[in-house]
This record gives structure tokens, sequence and C-alpha cells, in this order.
């Protein structure tokens, strides 16, 4: 004779059978998952009959259990794959739904032109053995004046007008506030760059902008000269613009530097027959650069009797401006997407 246990479990193996066939939707089924399934569900939970089953039939019971509850996770997704395939079937046969549409476009963000052109510069300047140096914005009087042989009644501390902050800190006004910090940091001889932004306290226009961002170059060795200074440059800048770069010196005064110049290009537009953009001279002005003084070597613990340096700091924003024609230095930093979304490549290649 059939123990009632089995009569039992073979109504609710029809029962579970009949809800998962005839399930209308996903939430049905996991109705019947719980109901039938869960780990006190009716079917699982039919194991606890197997005490009052005679012994013999004890293992066919539990077999019979365990079969049911495969059969039945069957049924269910048997089911499940069969909703999910009307759903898709209907949403195809959609009058309304146009497979060779373009799907919604992703928009992508593109790479701001100073970032462009610095990640360019850095490359270059690596590929020729420099370190490339990250210092902060927020600096001291020290670093970005003193150690640069500005002491506090200097007047150049004019030429630069400064963000003061309230704890006596500075943003600083130049990169070339990491020069010290660098000859601390890093015995001699080395080269190395160190691009950023800098700020300045002053009215804003075309080109002028409180924010605005410099590369600083600075090496240092044995001995350097004014020779060696205009040729390295001339081979930096040469690589940086991927062709033969003329470039002369003018005298120019900066206390961190002595002598001091400005540096200037021949004109990359009209190779210096003349022309607008350098106002018919031949000439671009670029850059200011010099010897390191010795008072900022002794400032950075290096004897000047020793060793020397050379270093420039390098326009960035206008350098962005030059090689992408653009006409208000605003622009870089004004974070609207019509304007950044233009840039692509740096010209530099
Ligand atoms: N720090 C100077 C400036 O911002 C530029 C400079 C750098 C000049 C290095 C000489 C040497 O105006």
């Amino acid at each position: 004779m059939t123990h009632p246990a089995s009569v039992e479990l073979a109504a609710l193996r029809d029962e579970a059978l009949r809800l998962a066939t005839n399930a209308a939707d996903d939430a049905a089924l996991d109705a019947v998952v719980q109901a039938f399934l869960g780990k006190s569900g009716r079917l699982k939970g039919h194991l606890k009959r197997l005490g009052s089953v005679p012994a013999a039939e004890r293992p066919a019971l539990g077999k019979a259990v365990n079969d049911t509850v495969t059969e039945v996770e069957a049924a269910i997704a048997t089911r499940r794959k069969a909703l999910g395939d009307a759903r898709l079937e209907a949403a195809l046969s959609d009058p309304g739904f146009d497979p060779t549409l373009p799907g919604a476009p992703v928009a992508r963000g593109t790479l701001h032109p100073l970032t462009l052109v610095d990640q360019r510069l850095d490359e270059i300047f690596r590929s020729m053995g420099f370190y490339v140096l990250d210092y902060p914005e927020v600096d001291s009087e020290h670093y970005n004046f003193e150690a640069l042989n500005i002491p506090a009644d200097h007047p150049a501390r004019d030429m630069q007008d400064t963000f003061w902050l309230n704890d006596g800190n500075l943003l600083r006004t130049h990169t070339s506030a990491g020069q010290v910090r660098t000859m601390k940091a890093f015995a001699p001889p080395f080269r190395a760059i160190f691009p950023g932004r800098v700020f300045r306290y002053e009215a804003t226009d075309a080109s002028h902008e409180h924010t605005f961002h410099q590369v600083e170059g600075l090496c240092i060795d044995r001995h350097v000269s004014v020779p060696h200074l205009q040729a390295s440059m001339k081979t930096l800048l040469s690589g940086v613009f991927g062709r033969e770069v003329k470039v002369r010196l003018r005298p120019g005064y900066f206390p961190f530097v002595e002598p001091g110049f400005e540096l200037d290009i021949g004109c990359l537009v009209c190779d210096g027959a003349g022309c607008p953009v350098c106002k018919r001279s031949g000439w671009v002005e670029l850059l200011p650069c010099g010897l390191v003084h010795p008072n900022v070597l002794r400032a950075g613990g290096l004897d000047p009797d020793e060793w020397q340096g050379w270093a420039f700091g390098l326009g960035l924003s206008r350098l962005v401006m030059m090689r992408y024609k653009i006409d208000d230095i605003r622009h870089l930093l004004a974070g609207d997407v019509r304007f950044l979304s233009q840039f692509s490549g740096t010209g530099l290649e």
C-alpha cells in the first residue's frame, strides 16, 4: 500500500508544476519558488515527513522528494525563458520599433587643450632625461619669493601681484616656486620640468587671466653657460615643435637668474619672412629664461662654485593659444563644453 506521504507528494508535485507552467509573469514564478522550493517551502518541507514513514520506504520517499524538486525547478526555468522570449518577440513585432534607427549617442569627453599640449611636452622632456615633477599650488612666501632672491622689500614683488592666504601662505605666482624644492629633493646633476597652474591677483582681459599654466624647466650641472642654455633651448624647442627652430636671446630681468633673458623663436608661421603673427619682425617672444642666480643655488643647498644651472618658464597657456589660434585666454578655464570639445591632437607630434 502506498504511504500517505507519497500520495501527498504526488499532489504537491502536480500543483507546483501546474502553477509553474501557467505562471503569467516572473513575479508569479518567484511566488512558486518561494512557496515550494524554499528551505521550509512545501516541497522541501515534505522531507520532515520522513520520520513518520516506515524505515524501508524512507530512501525511496527521500529520493522522490529530491527528484520532484529538480523537476519543478526545470519547469520554472522553462517557463521563465518562455516568458522572456515572448517579451522580446512582442517588442520586436511592435510596429513602432525600427531596428535600423541609430541608438542614443554616448557623449564622450575630450581632453582639455592644455592637457593635450602638456602631455606631449611631458613626453618629449622625459625622453630627454627630464623628471616631470608636481608641486603644491599653495606654497610659502619662502619658496615663491625669498628662496628665489626676492626679499620682502624687493621691488620685483610688485611684478607679480599675489593672492595671499590668511595663514601667511600664498597661491604660487609662478612655477619657479618649485626650483628650490627640486634642488633640495634631488642630488645634482639633474634636469626637471614642473608644469602647473599659477595665480596672479590681476584684472582679466583677453590676454590676462588670474589663473594660468606654466611649465618650469631646471637643469643643474657642473658647467653650464649661456651658449649651453641657448643650445639646450634650441634642441628642446625643435623637439617640441618637431622642426628646426631658430632661437635668439634678449636681455630680460628676473631676480632669480643672472644673466636673465627673453627667448624669441623664429616665427613658425612665416619662417622669419615677416607676417602678422610675428608683427613683421620674424620673431615671436616665447619664454623667459636665464642662468640660475648663485643665491638661489645657495638656498637650494648647492655650492655655486661647484654647481650651476639654467631655468626657463614657459607660458603653457600662451603656447596652447598659439597652437590652436585661441584669441582669448579666458576661454581656457571657462569650462564651456562647446569650446572644449573642439580640440584633438596637439600639433606637436
Ligand atoms: N617665473 C618667471 C615668471 O613667471 C619666469 C622665469 C622662469 C624667468 C625661469 C626666468 C627663469 O614670470
